[in-house]
């Protein structure tokens, strides 16, 4: 199973009306997905215009489609009256693969989603303690001699996954999990006693930016809750 799979199954299943991708890129992710109303947020959009119009002859919905060339967090700020009445049904997170700025994006995209809702994240289980190096996008990991770098590269977000599993057993209120494939696909949906008021002790913590790859890599089902890739379908058969 890819991103573009995880995430066309999350928007089936629970008829999801808004999809919002942090993080977008050249757009072959987000053109793709099939939703009625979709939000594409990224800094440094790089979307050509012929692209455009081919996935509008695809799929016309992909005429109303709204870009915003923004951050994350500038997105949340200027959008907070609308999300909190047009809330987001599917979010992938793509963003900047920082721990820090990946639980903030979590964050956001928890406070403002349906509670039937659900978040796919990439790039949750690096397969190298290279993949795995702290930088802020792949470009600056390839100016920092990193040891066995071969140009894969998926950062830290993995300690985000840890955070909210740590932080869930006070709450167990999320299901969270890791897919194994396409560098680890993490998957949240809220739970029926899930509220955004729990999320106010949710915040970046030194303990979890210093943890190692190889803390990781000792037990991927420990520290990430990985599980097979047939999982999510097994998940959402079961998911009422
Ligand atoms: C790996 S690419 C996204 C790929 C895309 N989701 C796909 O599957 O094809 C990461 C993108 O995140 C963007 N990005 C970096 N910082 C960001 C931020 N603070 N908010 C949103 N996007 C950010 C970068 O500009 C880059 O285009």
């Amino acid at each position: 199973m890819n991103r573009l799979e995880a995430i066309q199954l999350l928007i089936n299943h629970t008829k999801a009306k808004n999809y919002l991708e942090i993080g977008v890129f050249n757009g072959s992710n987000f053109l793709e997905v099939h939703a009625p109303i979709k939000h594409a947020v990224d800094p440094v959009l790089k979307i050509t215009s012929r692209y455009k119009l081919h996935s509008i002859l695809h799929d016309t919905r992909n005429l109303f489609n709204k870009y915003f060339n923004i951050t994350s967090d500038a997105y949340f700020e200027q959008q907070k009256k609308k999300l909190e009445q047009k809330k987001i049904d599917v979010s992938f997170i793509d963003g900047l693969h920082t721990y820090e700025q990946t639980l903030i994006d979590v964050k956001n995209v928890l406070t403002y989603l349906n509670p039937n809702g659900g978040i796919v994240m990439h790039d949750c289980s690096p397969p190298s303690k290279a993949h795995g190096w702290p930088a802020n996008s792949k470009e600056h990991a390839e100016t920092m001699n990193i040891p066995g770098f071969t140009g894969g590269w998926c950062g830290d977000s993995w300690k985000a996954i840890h955070h909210l599993i740590e932080w869930n057993n006070e709450f167990n209120a999320l299901d969270i999990f890791v897919l194994n494939c396409d560098y680890g696909l993490g998957i949240v949906f809220p739970k029926k006693n899930f509220s955004v008021s729990m999320l106010n002790n949710l915040k970046p913590e030194s303990i979890y930016e210093t943890l190692s790859y190889e803390f990781l890599d000792a037990n991927r089902q420990l520290v990430i809750n990985l599980k097979n890739e047939n999982y999510l379908t097994e998940y959402m058969k079961n998911k009422n």
